[in-house]
């Protein structure tokens, strides 16, 4: 279940990094800087799920990372798809969470809480900009002032990622 899971936010690094390209493809630079950190963010969980089970003595099992899309019609089209996608890999928490309870692996169960608290926020600030997307689609100046607003996020490591 944890190799699936470091394909998934490998995964999850791919269609963030695509939507990068999507956002400079519409002249969206906020957008763009923003899909871009999300997608080093991406990077960081695949990565501590990949440390976190050789700690544990599993052999890490790379596979093959699934092609994303690559075209999307707009900022709010790509906020919802990843929305929609944010809720799929709590799902996958989640499931892995009632995985760990019931194998008694009480360890995996509380290395999965930080991903679990991390999934509330994951979707709710994709919420929070296609509500934002929606407002501002149909105007020049909102959408402006949105893509100001992506550029200000920089990257910075999870405080989860301690080694
Ligand atoms: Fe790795 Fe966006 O959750």
């Amino acid at each position: 279940a944890i190799n699936a899971q470091i394909n998934a936010e490998h995964y999850s690094a791919f269609l963030y990094l695509s939507m990068s390209a999507q956002f400079a493809d519409l002249g969206l630079a906020g957008g763009q800087q923003w899909m871009t950190t999300q997608y080093k963010e991406e990077l960081v969980h695949a990565q501590v799920f990949f440390d976190y089970l050789i700690e544990r003595g599993g052999r890490v099992k790379l596979e093959a990372i699934a092609k994303p899309a690559i075209k999307w019609a707009s900022g709010k089209k790509m906020f919802e798809d990843a929305l929609a996608h944010e809720q799929k890999v709590t799902a996958l928490i989640h499931d892995m969470a009632s995985l760990a309870l019931e194998l008694k692996d009480h360890a995996t169960y509380q290395f999965l809480q930080w991903f679990i608290a991390e999934q509330v926020e994951e979707e709710s600030t994709a919420s929070d900009f296609l509500q934002k997307f929606v407002m501002a689609e149909e105007h020049a100046a909102g959408l402006y002032q949105l893509d100001k607003e992506l550029a200000t996020r920089v990257f910075a490591s999870p405080s989860v990622y301690v080694w």
